[in-house]
């Protein structure tokens, strides 16, 4: 694997799967891969998952890591070619990241949609230009449209976790004070669409998310009616992704949280949520603090779907 952005990165789902299970019982076998390898974690964004789950996945692998937050105590970057820098920017991406590729064998970074220019953030131009001019094998912590480690973590879990062969996942909108990206929802629908289980996406009227993603017969804008015989709940805000309204918070309705009387609909289904989560905004206390919730397993395998992505590139440098 040279890079890692979405889920064709990962090949064939059910060997990637198979690759985690072996590596989460046995974390410490591939010591010896990243001796003397230095992964560098570049962050223009918070974390508290994807930072010690990454972090600890490339010391498994006896890595060598360094973290840098580009907001704190970085020069301020500039990221448009062409731009007159006469700002409080001091230094362009087009410098800094051979720069950071020169003092590394891989590179993770998380670089979160912008949400004011759809095409910048759907052409994914900060993750790109590291691709592009770092040298090094890059992968996803996060960027604009697509969280991959996090859709590799979920699917592991709902593999560990399922009863049936193609379970019902119902991705299910709920509300959040403020206006937040679609990567996490754009890369859960295409993992899920990917392993071909039986997806439901619902969510209110105008939160239709990119169609590369999710198919119109995929939406069922009655929750309720969604949730009917779910095996798994899978909760997530996102902003709207149509032009005309693009980044927009449409609604903040508590009507879409999930309760205990919605959950009581579904399959004894599983709750689900990448977090950090907004409580009783997107969940109920007792929603996410019942036997059903797996919200603690799932970031749990944030390691090992970090652990098998960092392996496949060291097997490749
Ligand atoms: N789920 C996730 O990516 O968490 P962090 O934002 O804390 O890394």
């Amino acid at each position: 694997m040279k890079k890692f952005t979405n889920v064709a990165d990962i090949g064939n789902l059910k060997e990637a799967v198979a690759e985690a299970l072996e590596v989460k019982k046995n974390r410490f076998a591939w010591t010896e891969l990243g001796r003397n390898k230095t992964l560098l974690m570049i962050f223009f964004n918070s974390s508290l998952r994807t930072r010690l789950s990454t972090q600890k996945a490339a010391m498994n692998l006896g890595m060598n890591v360094m973290v840098l937050d580009v907001n704190q105590g970085a020069w301020k970057l500039e990221t448009e070619r062409g731009v007159v820098m006469d700002g409080d920017k001091a230094e362009h991406l087009l410098e800094a990241i051979p720069v950071m590729g020169s003092y590394c064998d891989i590179i993770g970074v998380r670089s979160f949609a912008g949400l004011k220019n759809k095409a910048e953030d759907y052409e994914e131009r900060v993750i790109e230009q590291f691709i592009r001019y770092s040298g090094r094998p890059v992968f996803s912590m996060e960027a604009a449209t697509g969280h991959p480690l996090q859709s590799f973590a979920d699917l592991i879990t709902i593999e560990e976790h399922k009863t049936v062969a193609r379970p019902k996942v119902v991705l299910t909108w709920a509300p959040h004070p403020k206006a937040l990206p679609q990567a996490v929802p754009n890369s859960f629908a295409e993992w899920m669409n990917a392993a071909d289980y039986e997806l439901v996406v619902t969510h209110p009227k105008g939160y239709e998310l990119d169609p590369r993603f999710v198919r119109p017969e995929q939406i069922e804008y009655d929750q309720r009616k969604a949730f009917e015989g779910a095996d798994f709940i899978y909760a997530k805000n996102w902003s709207a992704f149509a032009d005309e309204n693009y980044g927009a918070v449409l609604s903040t309705d508590r009507d879409w949280t999930v309760d205990a009387e919605k959950m009581a609909l579904t399959n004894n289904a599983y709750f689900m949520h990448c977090l950090p989560v907004r409580r009783n905004m997107i969940v109920t206390d007792d929603v996410i603090e019942s036997e059903r919730s797996l919200v603690i397993p799932e970031a749990a395998n944030r390691e090992i779907s970090a652990q098998v992505v960092i392996k496949r590139l060291l097997e490749n440098l």
